[in-house]
């Protein structure tokens, strides 16, 4: 039987965090043996918002190398940058036009960026879960892995392939695959360092609320020591009212690989003085041989390149082939 298709994506916007990690890429990574992957650079995504041109390019590299530094291995898995291959942007165009403003409207994403731009938000910020379809259905992917903050993306991806193929296609032959999502259940919704209330996000403004994936030991150890907590004794996943203590210890179960009822007991009586330097241990531990990856693989810019390319040729053949059968099922007419 042919392997189910996978495909995600991260925004080259700032450094990567333990959230886009535990609840993304290193699921790629453990799971990419089990199915033909496709992981892209959505450089698109990352103009939606105010952006500064002289570091998108690098940005761009840098997730591409994150991506390889964290695991991903080619013999499994295609790497791309979306910008590189058109399609994206031309089936979004296609897919803006069966879809209904009030869907977007509607996005819980959007309604919270909409309230940080003020006067400046743009079409392409309200448009960008019609992009995120695309990229999605351009390549008929089975499933998606990504954090629970991109559910209501997915759940519109269906609904948008759902409308393409009731309007141009036949219920008998869909043309276009509904995705499913893949969210974990651990991980998929990591919280800042500095609110456990709050997702932890590359645009909060205190660098204190997230460790990166390329941060220093002594920084881990720093926002660690930091990191909000509350003066009772004893740690719990599931007590009442301690979202931060539920939020650390996730870390740390995620970090350390041990079993829940493992680092549920190893903690039960434990105070943060202990539990602090533990957990900054195995996130210094863990981010360890993804950093001397990292490094190598940024100081031989060609190799990333050349991975890239390959990806790129990869990819564009089958967005064609999805591209040419939504232009004809629309009516285009086709060039000679
Ligand atoms: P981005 O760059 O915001 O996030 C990349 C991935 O990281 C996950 N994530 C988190 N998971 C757990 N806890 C957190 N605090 C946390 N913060 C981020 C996100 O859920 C995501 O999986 N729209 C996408 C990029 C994209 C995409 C796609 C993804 C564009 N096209 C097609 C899948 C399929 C995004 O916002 O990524």
């Amino acid at each position: 039987m042919a392997k189910k298709r996978v495909l995600s994506g991260v925004q080259p916007t700032g450094t990567l965090h333990l959230g886009n990690y535990l609840g993304a890429i290193r699921n790629w990574v453990e799971e990419q043996s089990q199915f033909e992957n496709y992981f892209f650079i959505a450089d698109l995504h990352a103009i939606t918002v105010p952006h500064d041109p002289a570091v998108l390019s690098n940005n761009t590299y840098a997730v591409a190398a994150l991506y390889l530094a964290c695991g991903l291995d080619l013999e499994h898995t295609t790497i791309f940058v979306q910008s590189h291959i058109s399609a994206h942007a031309e089936l979004a165009w296609l897919l803006n036009c069966i879809t209904p403003l009030n869907w977007l409207e509607r996005m819980i994403q959007f309604k919270e960026k909409a309230l940080k731009q003020g006067e400046h938000v743009s079409i392409g910020l309200l448009d960008y879960p019609v992009l995120q379809a695309a990229d999605i259905l351009l390549y008929q992917a089975d499933l998606v892995p990504v954090g629970e903050d991109q559910k209501q993306h997915l759940e519109l991806t269906r609904d948008i392939a759902t409308r393409f193929n009731f309007q141009y296609a036949s219920a008998e032959a869909p043309l276009l695959t509904l995705p499913e999502p893949l969210i974990r259940k651990e991980g998929a919704r990591i919280m800042s360092l500095t609110d456990g209330t709050s997702k932890m996000s590359k645009s909060d403004p205190s660098e204190l609320s997230r460790i990166n994936l390329l941060d220093s030991p002594a920084q881990i150890n720093n926002k660690i020591k930091r990191s909000k907590t509350d003066p009772i004794r004893g740690l719990s996943f599931d007590a009442p009212d301690r979202p931060e203590c539920h939020n650390l210890l996730t870390l740390y179960l995620l970090m350390s690989g041990k079993s829940s009822a493992a680092v549920a007991a190893e903690c039960a009586e434990m105070g943060w003085g202990q539990f602090k330097p533990l957990l900054a241990e195995v996130v210094i531990e863990g981010l360890r041989p993804i950093q001397e990856r990292y490094a190598s693989l940024m100081a031989d810019r060609t190799a990333v390149a050349t991975v890239l390319k390959r990806g790129r040729e990869q990819a564009e053949e089958i967005a064609t082939q999805t591209l040419c059968q939504v232009k004809d099922a629309l009516g285009f007419a086709r060039p000679l």
